[in-house]
């Protein structure tokens, strides 16, 4: 009787612990990334906000990329693209949004990544496929997707979301499929602390706000 009693309590200790660790592994915020491949503002969120806020916060934050910006199809994508930095800028659009499509179900850290890559060496705007092959991804199969249509439906579809937004500023972003200014602005200048100001309670914001109201204790 004693052992059944001790096996039980340790079945529900068990239950509660994976419950709890699934309800953290539960991401709190969607946040969507609007950008385009040679644009110097997109390389420098991605590298120096997007990239060292993740590393505390993937376990919180659902990411989304959407490499657009502000280019334009002609004729539908017919007759290709129109983008801010010129045809290469096209081809880098494109190289990404056939990768990130190939990268399937791989996790967020995978993609950025992948994506961080792309916009610090420029390799797809430059037709080099370093970083998709870094990524474990096949460059035939993202040859053949910029090259055969798969690729411009993909753009479509990016141009789309793109235009639900309509970004004045490129690289913009969304929380939960929603814009607004102020994130926006403070994102650019901090996207740890706005993320934290979104989810307060998470240990890694919490440590932060420690830290910080800490250093305002010492330093008042
Ligand atoms: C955001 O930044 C832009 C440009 O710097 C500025 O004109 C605008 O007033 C700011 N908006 C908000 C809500 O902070």
């Amino acid at each position: 009787m004693v052992q059944f009693k001790l096996q039980f309590l340790m079945f529900l200790l068990f239950a509660i612990k994976q419950l709890s660790n699934s309800m953290a592994q539960k991401s709190l915020l969607a946040l969507t990334v609007y950008y385009e491949s040679k644009c110097p503002d997109s390389k420098s969120f991605i590298l120096k906000q997007l990239e060292p806020s993740m590393q505390h916060l993937s376990d919180y934050v659902q990411l989304k990329f959407v490499p657009f910006g502000k280019a334009r199809s002609i004729n539908y994508g017919d007759a290709g693209f129109e983008c801010q930095h010129g045809p290469s800028e096209c081809l880098g659009n494109i190289v990404q949004d056939c990768s990130l499509h190939l990268l399937g179900d791989r996790s967020d850290k995978e993609r950025l990544e992948y994506v961080a890559c792309e916009m610090y060496t420029e390799a797809g705007s430059q037709g080099r496929f370093d970083c998709v092959e870094r990524a474990m991804l096949s460059s035939t199969e993202v040859e053949q997707c910029v090259l055969q249509g798969k690729g411009t439906a993909l753009q479509l579809e990016s141009e789309y979301y793109t235009d639900l937004v309509k970004p004045k500023f490129v690289p913009t972003v969304t929380i939960n499929g929603i814009f607004n200014q102020e994130i926006q602005n403070n994102s650019q200048r901090d996207l740890f602390g706005t993320i934290c100001s979104l989810i307060p309670d998470v240990p890694p914001c919490a440590k932060h706000y420690n830290y910080l109201a800490l250093n305002h204790v010492l330093y008042v």
